[in-house]
């Protein structure tokens, strides 16, 4: 069985565009997939993150994750930080790679852009990164389109090691849906639909009010055209509405497109209103469901039980090509 490896940070609320760009996919592989998730809450402490909200968002996303139809007892759910041996190899990794390779990731770049000061783990944590994905030997990263560049870095240095150190990890392959990997701001659909804009008009949270999630994509940003048909460039608007339509129904755009042949946005956006609050009732149900008692802590501990075993060895069989152990251990 082929593995796959992926993880969401638990910054603010869970996103539509999470949901559809990973979690979804994530329920659709468990199936033919050894699957590692995590929850990677080292990496949102690249931004101040408020303790009490950090707690809660940590547990919403595990939550969410089972909510959403991962299931524990197939699939290895755990905290990164629970799992010691991330930070020691992102360290080692991060000697690996350089300043210029770093500078170029785009979301260091954009926050660059914007003169604001820049905290030092938003630059580095392509390397945490990078060891998150290598500890597990993963043949696949289901991501976002806005990650795979980070996945791209995470080849480059998994080769670099094994050129220098001799075969030590496996060359990951990022993995990122035709439709559905970049889900827009429904404000601003030129714009990633992202839980760190300003205004939240234009994004839907999975555990909000239903009714103001209806409300949000009824009031989507579109064109005049007044033709439901997809066209990124002239309507990313309503392309964007499309690909989530298309995801939520497992249906082809095409086969969608066809439905509203002369039928106009009012009804198209009304039935797809209709369609992500049925989404977001079945998650929310289960959330309510899961969130009581200690089920949560004891899925994160069996889960973290599961992958410490694999980091350890790997972190040791790395400290032993580098020279770190100088005893057999
Ligand atoms: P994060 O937490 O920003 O996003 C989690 C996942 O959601 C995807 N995503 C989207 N997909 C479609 N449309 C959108 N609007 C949208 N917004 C977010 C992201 O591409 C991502 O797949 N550094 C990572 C977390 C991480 C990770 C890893 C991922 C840490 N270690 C190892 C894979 C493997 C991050 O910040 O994702």
């Amino acid at each position: 069985m082929k593995r796959m490896l992926s993880g969401i940070k638990p910054t603010g609320r869970v996103t539509l565009g999470n949901y559809i760009g990973a979690i979804k996919p994530f329920v659709s592989y468990q199936d033919e997939y050894e699957m590692f998730i995590f929850i990677a809450n080292l990496h949102s402490m690249t931004v101040y993150q408020e303790p009490a909200e950090l707690r809660k968002n940590t547990k919403d996303l595990i939550a969410l994750y089972i909510a959403a139809g991962l299931d524990p007892e197939r699939v290895t759910l755990f905290l990164q930080s629970d799992v010691l041996e991330h930070a020691q190899l992102g360290w080692y990794l991060g000697c690996m790679v350089s300043m210029g390779e770093l500078s170029r990731m785009t979301q260091y770049k954009d926050k660059a852009a914007k003169n604001e000061v820049i905290g030092a783990g938003i630059f580095n944590y392509p390397s945490l990164m990078n060891a998150d994905i290598l500890m597990y030997d993963p043949d696949f990263v289901p991501v976002g389109e806005d990650q795979k560049q980070h996945v791209e870095l995470c080849r480059d240095v998994a080769e670099k090691f094994n050129s220098r150190y001799s075969d030590t990890f496996k060359v990951p392959t990022p993995l990122v849906a035709k439709v559905g990997g970049r889900i827009m701001d429904l404000q601003n659909p030129t714009k990633k639909m992202s839980k760190s804009e300003e205004t939240s008009k234009g994004c839907i949270y999975i555990l909000d009010d239903i009714n103001i999630s209806k409300k949000k994509i009824k009031s989507a940003m579109t064109d005049s055209d007044n033709s439901v048909h997809f066209d990124k460039e002239n309507k990313p608007g309503i392309s964007n509405l499309l690909e989530i339509y298309s995801i939520l129904t497992n249906r082809t755009i095409k086969d969608i497109e066809q439905q509203y042949v002369g039928k106009g946005y009012g009804e198209f956006k009304g039935d797809l209103a209709e369609i992500v609050g049925e989404e977001l009732q079945r998650i929310q149900d289960k959330y309510k469901e899961i969130t009581t008692g200690s089920y949560l802590d004891e899925v994160l501990k069996a889960g973290a039980e599961k992958a410490r075993p694999l980091a350890r060895k790997k972190l040791a069989k790395v400290e032993r090509k580098m020279g770190i152990t100088i005893t057999k251990r």
